[in-house]
């Protein structure tokens, strides 16, 4: 039996596909077990509860146990017999420090883990593509998406290639004790992704650079913690003109290369129309 927290996410689901696919019995956490759309034969819990008996693997999705810490769903796998947990990490947390907030959560997440005596695996994507979903709202408005930095780099990662490594770590103990950073194939600004939504959707979309006090105001205003923000946006400052680097991790594990931000845009076309 595999749980898998944070199951209805954009990775979560990938996850859960993977395992079921390849025969695992699968335990699916949501905080709504009515309106999860869970697939079938999926056993689904409430996050909650954490239900972890009879668990050989977790993944844990951190959105779940923020603010509190692993220690309670540690201590219950400890008491469970759990063997190996696989942690949604980030590659920001290789290094925390002053200011990153998003990496220093991580990091402490990871230590947390390690100290626990689970054999653990961390998956550590960078940006991911589903982060475009964030311009939805703004293109079904129109053509045009404003925001920070345009010639800011990433590397996006397809949500299904996070979730292949995250299953291929939970089902066996090949990757035992390794945090493999994992990116998209290809770097590109944020600019050059709206353009492609715009060529996958047949539509001359453009990206309109503003201030980085406005995205600031947008960010907060849109419920995202101030500190986060922050981080974020000096992240995203930093990665103006440089070229992201591209991790052959995702290849190395899964033994295919990674999906495309246009093959990710062509999958999630419906939510921008
Ligand atoms: N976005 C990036 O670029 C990026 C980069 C590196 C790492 N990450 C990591 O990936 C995570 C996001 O993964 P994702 O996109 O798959 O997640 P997601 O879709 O945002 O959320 C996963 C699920 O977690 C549950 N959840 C959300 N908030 C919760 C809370 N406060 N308590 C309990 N359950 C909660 C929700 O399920 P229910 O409503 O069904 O309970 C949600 O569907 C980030 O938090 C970060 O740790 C993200």
């Amino acid at each position: 039996m595999i749980v898998v927290t944070g199951a209805t996410g954009n990775v979560g689901r990938h996850v859960v596909d993977e395992l079921v696919a390849a025969g695992a019995e699968v335990r699916a956490l949501t905080r709504d077990p009515e309106s999860a759309r869970l697939p079938e034969g999926v056993e689904v819990a409430r996050t909650a509860d954490l239900p972890l008996d009879g668990a050989d693997a977790v993944f844990l999705n951190p959105a779940v146990v923020w603010g509190t810490g692993a220690g309670e769903l540690l201590r219950k796998a400890g008491q469970a017999g759990v063997r190996r947990i696989v942690t949604l990490s980030s590659s920001a947390a290789a290094e925390p420090g002053p200011g990153n907030v998003i990496g220093n959560h991580h990091h402490e997440l990871e230590t947390e883990i390690e100290a626990s005596g689970l054999v653990w695996t961390h998956v550590r994507p960078g940006a991911f593509a589903s982060n475009a979903l964030q311009w939805a709202e703004q293109l079904g408005k129109g053509d045009v998406v404003h925001g920070p930095y345009a010639q800011a780099h990433t590397a996006p990662i397809h949500e299904a290639d996070i979730a292949a490594v995250a299953a291929r770590a939970l089902l066996s103990e090949d990757y035992a004790g390794q945090a493999p950073v994992l990116t998209g194939p290809q770097s590109l600004t944020f600019a050059e992704q709206v353009t492609i939504i715009g060529e996958v959707l047949g539509r001359p979309l453009r990206y309109e650079e503003i201030p980085p006090e406005a995205a600031r105001e947008a960010m907060t205003g849109g419920g995202v913690p101030a500190d986060i923000a922050d981080t974020l946006l000096r992240l995203f400052a930093g990665a103006v003109g440089r070229p992201a680097e591209i991790s052959p991790e995702t290849e190395r594990i899964t033994g295919r290369p990674g999906r495309t931000f246009a093959q990710w845009a062509s999958d999630h076309s419906a939510a921008f129309s």
